[in-house]
């Protein structure tokens, strides 16, 4: 049996495993899906949002990339965005990084990676910002430790600063902001970072017309 086709059996075995536990189960989330969250989490395959959270499916909307960016050209995670805060009008938006990303560790070296440099060229930013903080920590793995919270941190202050979400903060208060880092050798998260609806950021970034 080739690998792949595991995958086929084994959604088989779930689709029934399910079905035997609440006959309308696929009834039910068929027409309608309102989740709370909207999820921006790594790429990378040891982070599910919903196997570490403990949620079903229906409950968190989900967009991962490779070390849960927030770009303001990214038109994929905009019209995620958009559409979770405006369409499902979510309650909560978690930026989940993770310790030990492989992304964030790419960033911190010269290492030329391709098309890849283009995307991680904005953590290098990241780093820029806090070079100070960073740069002192004595134990590299420490300091990338860091730079996987500031990260995150940028992250969320990046959804602030986009007019999705200064919109919706003025219009509705929601939705709330969080940042988390999730450690891969004890399966536990780790708030970080916490932008409440309404929460004022720096001026310049702040649009006076939405
Ligand atoms: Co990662």
């Amino acid at each position: 049996m080739n690998s792949y086709e595991r995958l086929l059996l084994e959604n088989k075995a779930w689709a029934k495993e399910k079905l035997s536990d609440d006959p309308n189960y696929f009834n039910r989330l068929v027409d309608v899906q309102s989740p709370d969250f909207l999820w921006i989490g790594c790429s990378d395959s040891r982070v599910p949002a919903n196997e570490i959270t403990g949620t079903q499916p229906g409950e968190i909307f989900v967009h991962r990339n490779i070390a849960n960016m927030v770009v303001h050209t990214d038109l994929n995670l905009l019209s995620v965005l958009q559409y979770a805060v405006e369409v499902l009008k979510v309650k909560h938006i978690i930026v989940c990084g993770h310790y030990g990303c492989g992304g964030v560790k790419a960033a911190m070296t010269n290492h030329n990676f391709g098309i890849i440099n283009k995307w991680i060229r904005n953590i290098k930013d990241v780093h820029r910002f806090h070079r100070e903080e960073v740069d002192i920590i004595p134990n590299e793995e420490a300091q990338l430790n860091r730079m996987i919270e500031l990260n995150v941190q940028e992250q969320v202050l990046n959804l602030a600063k986009t007019s999705i979400i200064q919109k919706a903060w003025k219009e509705r208060q929601v939705p709330d902001l969080h940042g988390w880092v999730y450690d891969l050798h004890d399966g536990l998260v780790k708030p970080i970072y916490e932008m409440p609806a309404g929460t004022h950021i720096d001026e310049i970034y702040e649009f006076d017309d939405l």
